[in-house]
């Protein structure tokens, strides 16, 4: 079943007029939460991080944070899995075609909830493989929008090159990938690029943070070349459907270096069994 608009429903019965602004101008916001046992992860990180998108772009909330607690639970209970990956959307709701804010609009409200396809065992063994390419997206990435041509023709980009992501570079400076964060290890000092405009404050990136941090594992967020990238011993992505990934090939070279290389490295072994075990304790 799925939520649109204060009422529940077959995902075939779901349909919204055309003149949703979300059609016509992907004039809203979005969140995707995993849930791992129907307990979901971080819960609070997203609904914290929906409120600022929504805020960014002045739609107002149409649901107070126990409203949302309370449909992301209710939505979870309604699915016959236990491991899901909820999305949920806000549009600025259906007006006559205008691009400046119409006056009355009402948010539409839509969630829906998927089995969670997280990569599989080998997949997290052998690693993945990345392009790279000049970041060309707008200068507000850090609003989860979905408007989200930027990055969908990215991880075409991707697709077309048998990668999993684009990793992507603004001024010769790490952002993030199409559709996840990238951290960096080198020198047993695992990088991120700082928070701002430029990238999406991921949530599984926080997850990584403080799991780093609670591990005792040397963190800095700064601001990372794409010459360092390229010459990292390990690189990570962390997305609410990857969780923490290794790229162990970045446009077709093996990431690392010595008996690493091309493979995942030790550090991606701790932070993996620091994040399964927060799964674990959820
Ligand atoms: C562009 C981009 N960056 C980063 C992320 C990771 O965010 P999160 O960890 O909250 O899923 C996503 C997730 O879809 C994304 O689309």
């Amino acid at each position: 079943m799925v939520y649109l608009n204060g009422r529940w429903m077959p995902i075939e019965e779901a349909s919204i007029p055309v003149l949703d602004r979300g059609f016509i101008f992907g004039d809203g916001v979005y969140e995707v939460v995993p849930v791992y046992g129907r307990k979901p992860f971080r819960l609070e990180g997203h609904l914290a991080r929906l409120e600022a998108s929504l805020k960014a772009i002045a739609i107002a909330n149409p649901h107070t944070r126990e409203e949302w607690r309370a449909l992301v639970a209710e939505i979870i209970a309604r699915q016959p899995f236990d491991n899901q990956g909820v999305y949920f959307q806000v549009t600025r709701g259906v007006a006559r075609r205008d691009h400046a804010f119409p006056r009355n609009a009402k948010p539409t409200v839509f969630m829906m909830s998927n089995p969670l396809a997280t990569p599989s065992a080998e997949t997290y063994a052998k690693g993945v493989a990345c392009v790279t390419a000049v970041d060309n997206r707008w200068l507000r990435c850090d609003i989860k929008s979905t408007s989200l041509l930027g990055n969908v023709l990215m991880r075409q980009f991707a697709a077309e090159h048998d990668a999993l992501e684009t990793v992507m570079f603004r001024d010769g400076m790490l952002t993030e990938a199409s559709a996840s964060n990238v951290l960096v290890v080198k020198d047993g000092v695992i990088l991120s690029p700082p928070q701002g405009n430029l990238m999406l404050p991921g949530i599984t990136l926080d997850a990584a943070i403080d799991l780093a941090r609670a591990a005792g594992l040397p963190l800095t967020m700064r601001p990372i070349s794409e010459a360092e990238v390229r010459g990292a011993d390990e690189l990570w992505l962390s997305s609410s459907t990857k969780e923490v990934l290794p790229i162990t090939r970045l446009d077709g070279v093996p990431v690392g270096h010595g008996e690493t290389a091309g493979r995942p490295g030790p550090m991606f072994a701790r932070i993996r069994a620091a994040f399964d075990a927060a799964k674990a304790a959820l």
